[in-house]
């Protein structure tokens, strides 16, 4: 196998972890092309992209680390940090637009203390924003862990991250 740079010529990684190998084996090595389906299902897999499966992956794929950190970084639907335990996903499609999901969002981001994209410090839940989610009769909508709750107003926002805190015991 010809090492792409030096630094991988010289760093002897250590095996990755079990369901990550299982992922790689399934992509032949040295295969470039092969390298988005490889963080997609990594991804799947473990909701995100740590800096250790982007070393493993680069190494199989055959690419420097950087280019593996580029892509991720390029395509949104890409985590580098990992999601809290529970995931709110706030509607910002056409029809929840038009009926309020931007003050919706801002009501999410004053209770969590957070913004978009971020997780809170406890690591419980994480906040993020989604094109449409399919339901449009019932926007605004949002997801909490993939189930959805229609019509929202504002104050809903407060009882929501209630219910959260209420069943993690916080
Ligand atoms: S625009 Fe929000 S569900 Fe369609």
């Amino acid at each position: 196998m010809k090492p792409t740079c030096a630094c991988q010529a010289s760093r002897q990684i250590p095996s990755p972890p079990p369901a990550l190998a299982e992922i790689l084996n399934r992509y032949a090595p040295q295969k470039r092309e092969y390298l988005i389906p490889i963080l997609q299902e990594t991804q799947g897999c473990f909701k995100y992209l740590s800096r250790e499966a982007m070393i493993h992956i680069a190494h199989h794929v055959g690419v420097p680390v950087s280019k593996v950190y580029g892509v991720a970084t390029f395509y949104n639907q890409f985590k580098l940090v990992a999601p809290g335990q529970h995931t709110i996903l706030v509607c910002r499609g056409t029809a929840c637009h038009v009926r309020g999901s931007d003050q919706l969002l801002r009501a999410f981001e004053s209770e969590l203390g957070i913004q978009a994209g971020q997780t809170t410090k406890d690591g419980l839940i994480t906040l993020d924003v989604v094109a449409c989610l399919g339901s449009c009769s019932i926007a605004p909508v949002i997801t909490i862990d993939g189930k959805f709750h229609g019509r929202l107003e504002t104050k809903d926002a407060a009882r929501l991250v209630a219910e959260i805190r209420k069943g993690a015991g916080k």
